[in-house]
């Protein structure tokens, strides 16, 4: 008998859906099916609209604008989530950024300012939408996910530069896990592996990086944005309340093999 997961009376902010093929509008679909309420973030105002055409379809208006990088943006959203709802229940970073020019080529010749941009967008976000999100959960407890990638501990030619931004994303889960847990708040990440997506096409190689997932993972084929959605309602919900500073795979066990 299929097990389902009910959202029902729990709110979220998911922050990363630029278009139809972003995981987190995928992730938010689930959320949305299983009961939950989502505020959504959308980085510019180029892509609100966009974005607000998707949202509509789930029935919701609550829409800000948010550059991650800009704390007092950040900031702004809880604000309002706060004084519209009060409390929450989860949280959804995924979110990344790095030059085109960083991608591909010698990794040795990143630069300071594209260092910058990549680990500012990638990895430092998580920390204040933790920071000012953590405190609304900390009534009942919540969850937050972010999205890597196993580049943070394996090279990958041509993800460079994101390769060291995922180890520094999945080093905060751990340590925001440490400090958030006490106050019932836990955080973990989805590795996932190559998904045709807006941000994947600007990887060098990413076509050959889902052909090798079909060929060498034991599950012989590439995994899907619906199998990574599963997982990220798992982990926001309270089927899995005895996890968190957890990097959890969702890729067809390519991971596990040498060659
Ligand atoms: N697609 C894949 O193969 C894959 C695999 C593993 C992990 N991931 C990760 O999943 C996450 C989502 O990526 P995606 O593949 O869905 O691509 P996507 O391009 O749809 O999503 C990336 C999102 O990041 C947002 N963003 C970038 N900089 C931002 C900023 N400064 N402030 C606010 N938002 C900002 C973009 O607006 C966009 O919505 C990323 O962390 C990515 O690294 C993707």
């Amino acid at each position: 008998m299929p097990v389902s997961i009910d959202m029902t009376g729990k709110k979220g902010v998911v922050f990363g859906v630029a278009n139809q093929r972003s995981i987190a509008w995928v992730i938010s679909q689930r959320l949305a099916e299983a009961g939950a309420e989502l505020a959504f973030t959308y980085q510019t105002e180029r892509l609100r609209a966009p974005v607000e055409k998707l949202t509509s379809q789930l029935g919701t208006s609550t829409l800000f604008e948010c550059d991650a990088t800009d704390e007092e943006q950040v900031k702004a959203v809880y604000d309002k989530i706060a004084s519209d709802w009060g409390s929450l229940d989860f949280i959804v970073h995924s979110v990344a950024y790095a030059e085109r020019d960083d991608l591909g080529g010698p990794f040795s010749d990143v630069s300071l300012q594209g260092f910058r941009t990549a680990l500012e967008a990638s990895a430092y976000t998580l920390v204040p939408i933790a920071r000012y999100g953590a405190p609304l959960m900390a009534e009942s407890g919540g969850s937050i996910i972010a999205m890597t990638f196993d580049a943070s501990v394996k090279v990958y030619p041509g993800y460079n530069i994101m390769g060291t931004a995922k180890a520094a994303l999945e080093n905060e889960v751990r340590q925001l896990a440490a400090e958030f847990g006490p106050s019932g708040v836990r955080v973990n990440a989805i590795s996932a592996g190559p998904l045709p997506t807006l941000a994947a096409r600007s990887i060098p190689g990413f076509n050959d990086m889902r052909r090798a997932h079909q060929e060498r993972s034991p599950l012989k084929r590439p995994i899907t944005h619906d199998e990574v959605a599963n997982t990220a309602l798992f982990l926001l919900s309270d089927l899995s309340t005895g996890t968190t500073g957890a990097i959890i795979p969702v890729d067809a066990g390519y991971g596990i093999m040498a060659l």
